[in-house]
């Protein structure tokens, strides 16, 4: 488990853009934290980092921005208003898997029975500007990517 203090919004895109090189192909990576931690700052780094110059657009109402980079498929998600965790099969969620993508999970609480199990559980907590951020391993592939990060 890695521990970080993340003091503002810059360098929580630069903690996104280290995790995106620490990255493996087919990753399930949760970002937890209330409203306004940082989980889509985090991501924005993240997409960045790979290669993608447009805007980040956080995917409140669409539920999913699917993103094509040269190191593959990415989807990110924000569950914040999936209704019922079932709809996540409508969304496409069995496409998302077989097609070795990075998930990128916002609100994963919501999907909670259908969304697969994390490789990485990323966890924002804060109280003023500076956040407090745990990166945690859950699987084989979550240790080798946090092996990676920590380098
Ligand atoms: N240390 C910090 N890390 C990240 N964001 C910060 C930090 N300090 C201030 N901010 C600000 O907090 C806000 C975080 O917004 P962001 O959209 O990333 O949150 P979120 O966790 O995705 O929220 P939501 O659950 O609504 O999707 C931004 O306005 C950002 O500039
Ligand atoms: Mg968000």
């Amino acid at each position: 488990m890695v521990l970080l203090s993340v003091r503002d919004d810059m360098a929580m895109r630069a903690l996104g853009a280290r995790l995106a090189g620490a990255c493996l192909p087919g990753a399930i990576i949760y970002l937890v934290g209330e409203l306004g931690a940082g989980k889509s700052t985090l991501a924005r780094g993240f997409l960045r980092a790979l290669g993608h110059e447009g805007s980040v657009r956080s995917p409140t109402y669409t539920l999913v921005e699917p993103y094509e980079l040269p190191a593959g498929q990415i989807y990110h998600l924000d569950l914040y208003r999936l209704a019922d965790p079932e709809e996540l099969e409508f969304l496409g969620l069995r496409d998302w898997l077989t097609d070795n993508a990075i998930l990128l999970v916002e609100w994963p609480q919501r999907g909670a029975g259908v969304l697969p199990a994390a490789d990485v559980i990323v966890t924002i907590a804060y109280d003023g500007t500076a956040r407090h951020v745990t990166v945690m391993a859950v699987s084989e592939k979550g240790r080798q990517i946090a092996v990676a990060l920590a380098e």
